[in-house]
């Protein structure tokens, strides 16, 4: 199955978007893919989560919408309902897991330790997401991962910045990363999209370090 990773390689910044008012989703993510961040992952912690995933889905074309806090197997029916092309979890169970198999989209359960990778690698998963990533340790804890665990891959989200997203998208383990410093509270409640889309176009800009 395709990994998230390969959903848009060219720019592998994951803008997490929590959304109070589904009428702003469709400005919103327009403004994030006019920035050059067409993967969009709408959480599931507002009321409004699935209508701005469904709105999004149907009116913005050139983004991937998917949906993060996915916590329970009905989250994923609900999520994939609305139209999600890709799940994300802060961390994972054996039945979410199955759910997310079985939903058809690629998917990121999330881990923080070495033992949650493992678990994951045996039931065949290499692509997760890295939660909560600068308090579970952060680029360090990573880069020590990648020695004895070499086959999984991550998308490290908690705490990222533009300040330290090259340094952890840098690392060969690290296919993406994820973060909501493009969407600060104060744009979204002025509804600024203008300022998202600079926001989001800073955020696509970060490149690798040659030889990084
Ligand atoms: C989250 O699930 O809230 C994401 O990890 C975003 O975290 P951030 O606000 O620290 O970027």
């Amino acid at each position: 199955m395709t990994s998230v990773f390969d959903l848009a390689p060219e720019t592998p910044v994951v803008p997490v978007v929590v959304i109070e008012d589904a009428a702003d989703a469709v400005p919103l993510a327009r403004a994030l893919v006019a920035g050059g961040l067409p993967l969009i992952e709408v959480t599931l912690r507002t009321p409004a989560a699935l209508d701005a995933v469904r709105a999004i889905a149907a009116e913005v074309p050139d983004a991937v919408v998917g949906v993060g806090t996915v916590v329970s197997a009905a989250g994923v029916a609900e999520a994939v309902g609305a139209g999600a092309r890709f799940l994300v979890s802060p961390g994972w169970t054996e039945r979410l897991l199955g759910a997310m198999r079985e939903s058809g989209v690629p998917f990121l359960p999330g881990v923080s330790t070495a033992s949650e990778v493992v678990a994951l690698l045996e039931q065949g998963v290499d692509a997760m997401k890295f939660f909560p990533a600068e308090a579970a340790g952060g680029v360090p804890y990573l880069k020590s991962l990648a020695g004895p665990l070499p086959r999984a891959r991550f998308c490290p989200t908690g705490g990222v910045s533009l300040a330290n997203a090259r340094g952890y998208l840098s690392l060969p383990n690290v296919g993406c990363v994820g973060g909501t410093w493009m969407l600060p509270p104060e744009a979204l409640a002025a509804r600024d999209w203008a300022r998202v889309e600079t926001l989001a176009r800073e955020a696509a800009a970060v490149r690798v370090p040659v030889g990084g």
